[in-house]
């Protein structure tokens, strides 16, 4: 049987907003026992706690001080069928996609071949932490399934349409297009998500028609926006040239247009929106995935698409969280992620891009744009005990910034380390990953 309550002894960090995070040095942290699974019950620190549970029964105290616990990351935009073009050679955007995604992507076409990556993908994401997020497949059905059957944790995964623009190899009818997003949504209901791959590769026709039943099935909606300027020149072109289209005049208003905007759409990156794009995303209350690490110069492993302009969204209201973008991205680690954030926009000498900041967004922000920030993202009191222990730095300090620079800043010259920074990994309270 298991014990029905658990406390776990370490040094917290617990996401609040922004701009704060509590630290507790020497904390508790008690978990209880529910039908669904263990939730966070309080969190203190250990010398008020432990002596008012001394009295219970089944119970079972983890002493690992020297670890530092904070919630599991939230990933809102990656390709889990590009875990292995991460460190491929990137130049740009369009070309990367030509030259070595699109063909990657087409081999897993081959069952086999999916299932073997799903589940060496699914051991990288519960040992980086990962416990939930928004993720695109290939075009192929069973890369969906197997997403879903592998990762552990609260993901929405959909299969990339590619109707038009595409290689042969990688290229789908409008009617097949339409048919896998309404047999995928019938089976997995709302863990599917639609995910027009972006506009130049998907027929408006199939946005209208999948966005109509995915609103009908309240599924959340994926797909690009405005990641580089060629891309812009790129889809504006295109469009100018399809009936309906011609008089278009943002890419925004594409998927506008399609009625794809919304509370439970996430469109990653946004870096070149104008006034009238971010009110409209604004107002329809589309969220965005930042990618910081896939934007980032071609230097630094990315794609140079560019740097999004955070409080530009923030002053529109608009809701954002950050994201791996694998393989746009070259690290699954969100500290990596959360590192990139800090370090570009201090480069850029953009104030209030903190650690604190990067943690909420990893985490709450994620939850949130998942709609399940009521039960996921932070260690409050009533929410599931998703949690990663990492090593605490040496002479740890006392506030949750330095806190966490100390420990995230610590890789930041050497960032394959990153992916081997987290100790334990729990989900709803049972350690499913330990290194
Ligand atoms: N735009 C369309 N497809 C992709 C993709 O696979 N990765 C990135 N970063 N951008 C895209
Ligand atoms: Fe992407």
């Amino acid at each position: 049987m298991l014990p029905l309550y658990k406390i776990i002894l370490c040094h917290i960090l617990n996401p609040k907003s922004d701009k704060s995070c509590e630290f507790i040095k020497n904390g508790a942290l008690v978990l209880k026992r529910s039908k669904d699974g263990y939730k966070v019950l309080e969190i203190g620190k250990e010398k008020s706690i432990l002596p008012k549970y001394n009295a219970k029964r089944s119970i079972e105290v983890m002493d690992t001080l020297g670890k530092v616990c904070m919630p599991s990351f939230f990933d809102t935009h990656f390709h889990w069928v590009q875990d292995d073009v991460r460190l491929m050679p990137k130049k740009n955007l369009l070309q990367w996609l030509i030259n070595y995604t699109w063909p990657y992507e087409a081999k897993f076409k081959d069952k086999g071949y999916s299932k073997d990556k799903a589940q060496k993908f699914a051991n990288e994401l519960v040992s980086v932490g990962t416990l939930g997020g928004a993720c695109y497949a290939s075009i192929h059905a069973h890369t969906a399934d197997d997403a879903l059957k592998y990762f552990v944790g609260d993901f929405v995964v959909g299969n990339v349409l590619m109707t038009m623009e595409s290689p042969d190899y990688l290229t789908q009818t409008k009617k097949q297009a339409i048919a896998l997003v309404k047999k995928q949504t019938e089976k997995f209901k709302n863990k599917y998500a639609l995910t027009p791959r972006f506009a130049p590769t998907t027929h408006p026709d199939v946005m209208i028609e999948s966005s109509k039943f995915a609103k009908k099935n309240k599924s959340f909606i994926q797909t690009h926006l405005s990641e580089t300027t060629n891309e812009i020149e790129y889809v504006l072109g295109l469009y100018s040239k399809i009936k309906g289209y011609e008089k278009i005049k943002t890419y925004t208003d594409i998927y506008k247009k399609a009625k794809m905007l919304g509370p439970k759409t996430i469109m990653g990156h946004g870096i070149y929106l104008s006034d009238a794009e971010l009110k409209t995303l604004s107002n329809t209350k589309t969220s965005i995935a930042h990618c910081p690490t896939s934007n980032a110069p071609v230097k630094q492993l990315g794609l140079g698409s560019g740097l999004f302009n955070f409080k530009k969204a923030e002053k529109y209201k608009i809701h954002w969280s950050l994201a791996s973008d694998i393989g746009g991205g070259p690290f699954v680690s969100m500290f990596d992620v959360m590192q990139s954030f800090v370090s570009q926009n201090a480069k850029a000498k953009v104030s209030g891009a903190t650690y604190t900041k990067a943690l909420f967004r990893a985490t709450v922000a994620g939850a949130q744009a998942l709609k399940l920030s009521k039960t996921h993202g932070s260690l409050d009191s009533g929410k599931f005990a998703n949690f990663i222990l990492v090593n605490a730095p040496k002479n740890l300090g006392d506030k949750s910034e330095e806190v966490l620079s100390q420990i995230i800043s610590k890789n930041k010259n050497k960032r394959a380390s990153y992916d081997n920074m987290v100790e334990q990994t729990f989900y709803k309270g049972e350690c499913v990953f330990i290194r």
